[in-house]
């Protein structure tokens, strides 16, 4: 298997990690079977909580970046992988100027594939008046792009948004859920650095490893290593050096909070819901598991829309 490679499986097991604890009731997503099998395996209540702390911090920001700018903004996923929430917020009748996911050619084709097979996923992206265009890897429909692009390489990446008439004075908001860790530290810093540059009102939200210091880190390590896949976790020491990498890219201001925190700030009658699915062994694993994970936010909000007051 090759790097890249690796790296794009870790698409499939985010995938089926959603789907199996959509089965169990954790949260509802009717889109993410359309997308992925259960699998064959089962998955400890640990990692189905991670997914749903995961899921519904990310969507307690959007939200806010949502009312902030009142719909009229863009949300950019990189490295979206088979995620669904452009679907899930269409359910909940939020609409933004545009969505635009991207990925590698290899994942970007496969979720094509699977959106012009579903009914259920192609009514929700076309409109009467316009037909979606489709290459095998791009797709640009009204309001949702899926684009291919190596998110290393800057000049097609942006000229892959140019082609989702993406437009760079509209609040935007950038979402990175486990995916600035596969890429080297200098490319994620330009990448970060272009963000700032290029947007004028800008939000960036990203998702990944932290405290990767100790004894549980270098397992992880090793144990992705083993699947080719190598995280480059240079910011991943602790929620300060999570904080720094943003303000020294040019942020305005940044923060971060680890997901064990996070689950306290997410509605606790839900959580307790969820703690009740499934019997948990060893609450210290949870702790320790959600403690290597974090979420991180940073901004430039030169008109002072209120993209400072956005957090958990
Ligand atoms: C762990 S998956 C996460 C998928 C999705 N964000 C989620 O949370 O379910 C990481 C994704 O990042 C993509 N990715 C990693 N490096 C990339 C790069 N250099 N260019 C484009 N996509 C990349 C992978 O292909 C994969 O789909």
């Amino acid at each position: 298997m090759s790097s890249e490679e690796g790296v794009r499986a870790t698409n499939d097991d985010a995938a089926q990690c959603k789907r199996y604890a959509v089965d169990k009731g954790y949260w509802q997503d009717p889109y993410i079977k359309l997308f992925t099998s259960r699998g064959q395996q089962n998955h400890a209540p640990e990692i189905s909580i991670g997914y749903y702390a995961r899921v519904k911090g990310l969507r307690m920001i959007l939200e806010k970046f949502l009312t902030v700018t009142d719909g009229k903004c863009q949300i950019v996923s990189i490295g979206a992988g088979f995620d669904t929430l452009f679907w899930n917020l269409k359910d909940a009748g939020i609409n933004v100027t545009s969505f635009i996911e991207v990925d590698f050619s290899a994942v970007t084709s496969r979720k094509i594939h699977s959106i012009r097979r579903s009914q259920v996923l192609l009514q929700k992206i076309t409109n009467e008046d316009e037909e979606i265009r489709f290459s095998t890897t791009d797709l640009h429909g009204k309001d949702y792009h899926l684009v291919a692009a190596n998110l290393k390489n800057l000049k097609d990446f942006n000229k892959k948004l140019g082609e989702c008439g993406i437009d760079k004075t509209l609040p935007t908001i950038f979402i990175a859920e486990c995916v600035l860790v596969y890429i080297e530290k200098d490319c994620t810093d330009a990448l970060l650095k272009w963000t700032v540059d290029n947007f004028s009102t800008v939000f960036f939200v990203n998702y990944e490893q932290v405290n990767m210091g100790d004894k549980f880190g270098e397992v992880m390590m090793e144990n992705l290593r083993s699947r080719e896949c190598m995280l480059h976790t240079e910011y991943c020491a602790s929620i300060d050096t999570q904080i720094q990498r943003m303000s020294s890219q040019g942020f305005e201001g940044a923060d971060a909070m680890e997901m064990r925190h996070v689950l306290y700030r997410l509605p606790q009658n839900d959580v307790m819901r969820i703690q009740r699915i499934e019997f948990l062994d060893e609450q210290e694993l949870l702790e320790q598991l959600m403690s290597h994970y974090c979420y991180c936010w940073a901004y430039k909000d030169p008109n002072k829309i209120g993209l400072g007051d956005i957090g958990l």
